[in-house]
């Protein structure tokens, strides 16, 4: 996109306050296109001056660059220029081995259960398909076996194309040597919806105290466990609101959730009571869902090979 250069000698500026009666649009398409959250730019648009407020988002976009390049750090500004080079080298050379799962097909990703439940969309009919072994921690079946299988069979395809090109990948968080970001390789728009559409429901009426109705952007990603993965992981919060954890599969032993009761950041390290104490067993294509500080960690998974997707659901916008 264009860079905002009207006049050098002019300012990009703000209105004070932001008009109220004026309707932000939604940037979520131009994603790729965009040098920051298109959340930014939805948010910021009501501040925009009388001769922009008006015209088309891409005459916007520009001006609004020009806005949350000057107010953010130039390391931030780096990072987010750098990050969006690194997954648009991928995407221009990694081909994708099962195009289906790059958009949403709600018939061939959830088992009828869980689609039914969402459909509904009441507290009634999600509490229907769910447990809740322990306050806070809600299980049940939602992936189908195919859309299991083909996802492990992509993200094996992923780091065979890593192997074979010999890219240096980020992996998805500080804990883990292994797994893969799904939004680094074309994943990040069937996620959004993914959250959006079936997480977003369920934490709107569960997830009442971590905001669960104003999550709006997610973190998607696959982890490995086996001997030669990762084995273990220690105990710690995820840098989330709610997280959905699922198990595609397949076989292996070992790899228990151990949850330690939710603590907010002040009191991370303190003790554990008795009934906060749960233990979680795997099972391919259930889920867990869980606010993101809930404390928890995983044990060794002994044998085998243990692939879970993982979508930590966030609020960005204030
Ligand atoms: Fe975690």
């Amino acid at each position: 996109m264009e860079e905002y250069n009207e006049g050098s000698s002019e300012e990009a500026t703000l209105r004070p306050e932001p008009c109220l009666e004026h309707k932000a649009e939604n940037y979520d398409d131009l994603e790729e296109e965009l040098e920051f959250d298109p959340l930014l730019y939805t948010s910021l648009e009501r501040y925009l001056p009388d001769n922009f407020i008006n015209l088309s988002r891409l005459d916007k976009v520009p001006y609004l660059n020009q806005i949350l390049l000057d107010y953010s750090p130039p390391s931030q500004r780096n990072h987010r220029h750098k990050h969006r080079e690194y997954r648009q080298k991928i995407m221009s050379n990694y081909q994708p081995l099962h195009k289906v799962l790059y958009t949403m097909h709600p018939t061939n990703f959830f088992v009828p259960s869980f689609l039914k439940a969402i459909s509904e969309n009441t507290e009634q009919s999600f509490r229907s398909i769910m447990s809740e072994p322990s306050p806070g921690i809600l299980t049940f079946q939602m992936l189908q076996p195919r859309f299991c299988d083909m996802m492990l069979e992509e993200v094996e395809n992923f780091e065979k194309w890593i192997r074979e090109t010999k890219f240096r990948i980020m992996r998805p968080n500080t804990m883990n040597k292994y797994g893969a970001v799904l939004d680094d390789f074309g994943l990040q728009t069937m996620l959004q919806e993914f959250m959006e559409d079936f997480i977003r429901p369920i934490s709107t009426v569960l997830f009442t105290e971590v905001g669960g109705s104003t999550l709006d952007s997610h973190h998607g990603f696959v982890v490995e466990y086996g001997t030669d993965r990762d084995v273990d992981l220690g105990f710690h919060v995820d840098d989330a609101e709610v997280t959905l954890n699922v198990c595609l599969g397949k076989q292996f032993d070992g790899g228990e959730l151990f949850f330690r009761g939710v603590r907010c950041e002040k009191h991370v390290n303190t003790e554990t009571q008795p009934e906060e104490i749960f233990d979680y067993s795997h099972v391919g294509g259930n889920a867990i869902l869980h606010c993101g500080r809930h404390r928890h960690g995983a044990r060794a998974t002994t044998s085998g090979r243990r692939t879970n997707l993982l979508i930590w659901c966030r609020r960005v916008q204030a």
